[in-house]
C-alpha cells in the first residue's frame, strides 16, 4: 500500500518546510499536481519548483499532469527529478507517444483519468503503464468531495490487473479521506493520494500512520477485511 500526501494542499508560503514534514511522515510518495489553467481551471505549479524542492527530499515525486500539451513539459520534469509522470487518457491519440516518451526518459508511467471517462478507455494501455490514476474528483481543485460512482472503476482495474497478470499500480485522487479511502482499497486500490486530509493536519505522520492502518485492513483478502467493513471504519475515524 502506498500513501501519497499531495503538496497542492500544502502551504506554500514555507513549502520547504512541507516537503520536510511529507519527509519525515512516514509517506511514500509526494504527488505532484500540476495544472496549466486550460486541461484543468486552476494553474498550481512547475518544474522550477520541483527542481529546487528534489534535493530537499527522497520521496519518490509522482507528477500528476493535467495539462492539455504534456508534450512540452516530459523533458523538463524528468530533468527536475520526478521519478514518474502521469499524463491524461482524455489526450486520445496523443497518449501513445506520450507513455514511449515518458518511458524513454527512464521514468515510470502514469495514466490518469478522469470521473466521466469510461474505464474502457484506458484498457489498451494497461500493459505499458505502471501506474492507473482513477481520479475520484473531477481534476482542478483540493478539497472536493468524493464522487463514489467511481469505485466501479477501481473494480474493474483490478479484475483487468488479476486476470492479465499485471502489476501496475492503482491510485485514488481526490477527496480521500479516511473512509473513502477504505472504501477505495476494499475495491482494489492499493495507491492513496490525499492533499486535505493528510497535508491539512498538523500531526501529517500520524495522519500518513492512521490511513495506512486503515487501507491495509481494508484491502480484499486482508484477514480482518470481514469484520471491519470500510462503513465502519468511516464512521470510526470521522466523528
Ligand atoms: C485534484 C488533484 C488532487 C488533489 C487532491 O485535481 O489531482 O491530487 O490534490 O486533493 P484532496 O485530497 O484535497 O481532494
Ligand atoms: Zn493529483
Amino acid at each position: 500500500m502506498i500513501i501519497a500526501p499531495s503538496l497542492l494542499a500544502a502551504n506554500y508560503g514555507r513549502l520547504a518546510r512541507e516537503v520536510e514534514r511529507a519527509n519525515a511522515s512516514g509517506a511514500d510518495w509526494l504527488h505532484l499536481d500540476i495544472m496549466d489553467g486550460h486541461f484543468v481551471p486552476n494553474i498550481s505549479f512547475g518544474p522550477a519548483l520541483v527542481q529546487s524542492l528534489r534535493p530537499l527530499s527522497k520521496l519518490f515525486f509522482d507528477a500528476h499532469l493535467m495539462c492539455s500539451k504534456p508534450q512540452i513539459l516530459l523533458e523538463p520534469f524528468a530533468r527536475a527529478g520526478a521519478n514518474q509522470i502521469a499524463i491524461h487518457v482524455e489526450l486520445g491519440e496523443a497518449v501513445t507517444p506520450l507513455l514511449w516518451k515518458i518511458k524513454s526518459l527512464g521514468r515510470k508511467t502514469g495514466l490518469a483519468i478522469n470521473p466521466p471517462t469510461g474505464i474502457s478507455m484506458v484498457q489498451p494501455y494497461l500493459e505499458r503503464i505502471d501506474f492507473l490514476l482513477i481520479m475520484t474528483v473531477n481534476p482542478g481543485f483540493g478539497g472536493q468531495s468524493f464522487i463514489h460512482e467511481t469505485l466501479p472503476k477501481i473494480q474493474q482495474a483490478d479484475a483487468w490487473r488479476r486476470e492479465k497478470g499485471l502489476s501496475f499500480h492503482i491510485g485514488v485522487d481526490g477527496g480521500i479521506d479516511f473512509k473513502t479511502a477504505a472504501e477505495c482499497a476494499h475495491a482494489g486500490a492499493d495507491t492513496f493520494i490525499s492533499g486535505t486530509t493528510l497535508f491539512g493536519r498538523p500531526n501529517l505522520a500520524a495522519a500518513v500512520r492512521k490511513m495506512r492502518k486503515i487501507v491495509e485492513a481494508a484491502r480484499p483478502g486482508a484477514q480482518s477485511a470481514r469484520h471491519a467493513a470500510p462503513a465502519h471504519h468511516g464512521q470510526a475515524v470521522l466523528k
